[in-house]
């Protein structure tokens, strides 16, 4: 299997939990954030080409329309998208 799939906030919590479950079970990965933590990184490094760290604000929405142009670009059209970033408990 090598369907893409989109994470947003898979930086840490659940976004981080979706990202390595995805991984186990063979998807490949666009991981967004603003910021890359160690965990993230570490995953990074573990599936190497599975899974790619993209650093954006998406609260700048200024942002989006670039960004999805860009991503369908490098990387084709996913097959999910799971836009979990916001502010969490
Ligand atoms: N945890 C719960 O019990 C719970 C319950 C119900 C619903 N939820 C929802 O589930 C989602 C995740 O919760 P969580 O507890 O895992 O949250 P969390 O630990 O605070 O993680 C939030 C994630 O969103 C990213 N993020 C925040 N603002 C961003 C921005 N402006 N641009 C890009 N990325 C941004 C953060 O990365 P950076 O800071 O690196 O950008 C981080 O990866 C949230 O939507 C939350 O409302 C959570």
């Amino acid at each position: 299997m090598n369907k893409l799939v989109i994470v947003t906030g898979a930086s840490r919590g659940l976004g981080l939990a979706i990202c390595r479950q995805l991984l186990q079970q063979g998807y490949t990965v666009l991981a967004l954030a603003r910021t890359l933590s160690s965990d993230l990184n570490a995953l990074t490094e573990q599936y190497d080409s599975g899974l790619t760290f993209v650093s954006v604000d998406l609260s700048d929405l200024d942002n989006i329309q670039p960004l999805c142009s860009e991503l369908i670009k490098q990387h084709g059209r996913p097959y999910a998208l799971i836009n979990n970033a916001a502010v969490g408990y």
